[in-house]
């Protein structure tokens, strides 16, 4: 079984590039909704949640980890490879370098919790495959609380997303990192905001290459899906319908469970 997490819904972006890449596969998705968000919290509260969290979903039974949260792998994954050896953990970090490589204008924008966007990770993510492009990282605070909400289309908050990317834009960024896994729920609001001048760049779909690439044995299952949650388990299913994703209650294999992580 592949075991998939992050602080909240976010991480069920990557959940659902992975079911479509490996059909047959069984997958636990398990959510830290007791303690989301991770984005304004301190690198050492974050890695005790992965801990745990990863220690759960190890528990039941996953062979391979996706850390599907920039926060978390930006904070925690050295610490979470070291506590689980033996156990593959695939993290993901910000698209820096197919958006810099892509960028007409070499001006690409990051946009991240704030805990990524001051992290040493996504700074030397940057030196390494940024180097001769401008990049501009943008905290947002709030962001992926709000994708928690399932409230995408709330005007006020559009104009302030429209508000905080107006100076990037306008200095000519044409390529827009989706540096946080809930912001890829955001697409259909940014897609608008954006047109014409920039170009999104979100990885789930690399990630889930990675882990079809590292999956081995437990890409064939009954690809059945395992839904677990810290806080409020039940909104789990009701929220893939509410981002699209209602193709995955296919699979679900009962209900979501309470994790005690
Ligand atoms: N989805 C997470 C990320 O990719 C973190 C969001 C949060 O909990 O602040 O960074």
């Amino acid at each position: 079984m592949i075991g998939v997490f992050d602080s909240g819904l976010g991480g069920l972006s990557v959940l659902a590039a992975i079911a479509e890449r490996l059909p047959d596969a069984d997958l636990a998705y398990l959510a830290d909704t007791a303690h989301v968000p991770y984005g304004n919290k301190g690198d050492d509260y974050i890695s005790a949640r992965v801990l745990a969290t990863g220690r759960f979903l190890v528990d039941q039974g996953c062979t391979l980890l996706v850390l599907a949260c920039n926060t978390a792998t930006a904070a925690a994954a050295i610490a979470l490879r070291e506590a689980l050896p033996g156990i593959p953990v695939i993290g993901i970090e910000p698209g820096v370098k197919p958006a810099a490589a892509s960028s007409c204008k070499k001006h690409i924008a990051v946009l991240a919790t704030e805990s990524t966007a001051r992290s040493e990770r996504l700074a030397r993510l940057i030196r390494e495959h940024a180097g001769s492009v401008r990049v501009d990282v943008l905290a947002c605070p709030g962001w992926a609380t709000k994708v928690e909400t399932l409230k995408l289309d709330d005007a006020d908050f559009i104009a302030s997303v429209q508000r905080h990317l107006a100076p990037v834009l306008d200095a000519g960024a044409d390529r827009i990192v989706l540096g946080c896994t809930h912001y890829s729920f955001l697409a259909p609001q940014l897609a608008p905001i954006v047109a014409g001048r920039a170009t999104l760049v979100d990885v789930a779909d690399a990630v889930a290459r990675q882990c079809e690439r590292l999956a081995g044995p437990a890409a064939r299952g009954q690809g059945r899906l395992a839904l677990w949650a810290t806080a409020h388990p039940e909104r789990l299913p009701a929220a893939l319908s509410a981002l699209g994703l209602q193709h995955l209650h296919a699979r679900l294999s009962g209900p979501a469970g309470r994790a005690a992580a």
